[in-house]
């Protein structure tokens, strides 16, 4: 890791104050004034400021139940940065494993630890991501069991050059649909990539329309009963699945 990413990481300072600290040679590497903010340097290796030295904080691992209109991305723009919501210590130094569209609600990952969340979003790892989607159309026994096989078999996606993977379609709570509901049906879809708005793209493929999106599951780390806007700490055995 480099030299002002391990005093970031482990004190209270800023990347720019880090730098000046370099700067006016007040760090010192085993014993040695360093000042060079790119320097490799790993945990059994000697850094001191002032003579005090430093221990790397361990990686900070949340979930956070996403709101509409919040975005997940380092800066704040038209709306704000899910980051606001998690009351941490430098909460912008956080990134967010798998993003969510600023409609789409629900399970989002965040984390400084960048091997982890590479586990969460590689296709490669084929980590199951599972939403709850409400559709403009109805679909009904005989289109569903069609859309199941044509989800599991994968589509074309306009602008892909191959097919999506396998995904499973699973219908929920069709009784609930009253005439006044903006969608004719609610279903579970499971993928295990996340191509840009995979979800909504697959339905458009199929002819339908998402009017509603909300990622339930990651893994077997659920969103449970966390209240829209809450956070909280992974525990570690949520952890471990991506370790
Ligand atoms: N697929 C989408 O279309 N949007 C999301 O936010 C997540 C998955």
């Amino acid at each position: 890791m480099r030299l002002d990413k391990f005093i970031c990481k482990s004190t209270e300072l800023t990347r720019t104050e880090a730098k000046k600290m370099l700067k006016s040679g007040e760090v010192r590497v085993n014993g040695e004034v360093a000042k060079n903010a790119a320097m490799q340097v790993h945990e059994n290796n000697s850094i001191t400021i002032d003579g005090q030295e430093l221990t790397a904080r361990g990686s900070r691992y949340y979930i956070l139940h996403k709101v509409v209109d919040s975005i997940c991305s380092n800066v704040d723009e038209v709306y704000p940065s899910v980051l606001n919501f998690i009351e941490v210590d430098k909460a912008f130094d956080l990134h967010i494993a798998g993003r969510l569209d600023a409609d789409t609600t629900g399970l989002v990952l965040i984390t400084d630890d960048g091997r982890w969340s590479h586990n969460v979003i590689s296709p490669k790892k084929q980590c199951q991501k599972t939403y709850r989607v409400w559709l403009r159309s109805e679909i009904d026994d005989d289109k569903l069991a069609d859309l199941i096989t044509r989800f599991e078999k994968g589509l074309q996606l306009q602008g892909e050059d191959s097919l999506t993977r396998p995904a499973i379609l699973a219908r929920v709570a069709q009784e609930n649909l009253v005439d006044e509901t903006s969608y004719r049906s609610e279903v579970l879809l499971t993928i295990t990539e996340g191509k840009y708005h995979q979800v909504k793209r697959m339905f458009a493929a199929v002819g339908n329309r998402v009017v509603g999106l909300h990622r339930e599951q990651i893994g077997d780390i659920r969103l449970g009963d966390l209240a829209p806007g809450e956070w909280r700490e992974l525990t570690e055995d949520e952890i471990a699945q991506f370790s």
